[in-house]
């Protein structure tokens, strides 16, 4: 009786520190909402190119012959469908960032959004 009294109080006690360490792990690691309300050219899509492409797709680089720095210059990217298809992965576009890691599942969101809401010069 003794040892099964002190079975339930370690269990218990370990149910009681697991439930403590998964409320501490979700204070660290908060599920990150992807924010998509009013994406702006100038605020949203241009920091995440700057990071990722315009080292090969600047104006001076323009790797592949291809410059998306600019509003008028990416435009004709997001016209043709080939902004979304390079940086989602899709079949037939060649996936960007060329030899790197993908975008950020909410950065493809971001700019898919912003193409949506007509891929303002905003
Ligand atoms: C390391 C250099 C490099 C980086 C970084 C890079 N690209 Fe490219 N990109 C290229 C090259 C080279 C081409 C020419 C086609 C090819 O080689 O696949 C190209 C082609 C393209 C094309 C034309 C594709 C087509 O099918 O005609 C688009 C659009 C494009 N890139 C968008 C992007 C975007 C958006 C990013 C950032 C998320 C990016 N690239 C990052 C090198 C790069």
């Amino acid at each position: 009786m003794k040892e099964l009294r002190i079975i339930s109080a370690l269990g218990i006690i370990a149910i009681l520190l697991s439930g403590c360490y998964y409320d501490v792990e979700e204070e660290l690691y908060p599920s990150i909402d992807c924010l998509t309300d009013n994406m702006s050219y100038a605020n949203d899509i241009v920091p995440i190119l700057t990071t990722d492409c315009y080292t090969c797709h600047s104006a001076a680089a323009n790797f592949g012959n291809v410059t998306l720095e600019g509003y008028g210059e990416l435009l004709q990217y997001v016209n043709d469908g080939s902004l979304l298809g390079v940086v989602s992965h899709a079949s037939g576009y060649s996936p960007m960032p060329k030899g790197g890691a993908k975008l950020l599942d909410c950065e493809i969101e971001k700019i898919a959004v912003w193409i949506d809401d007509g891929a303002l010069d905003n």
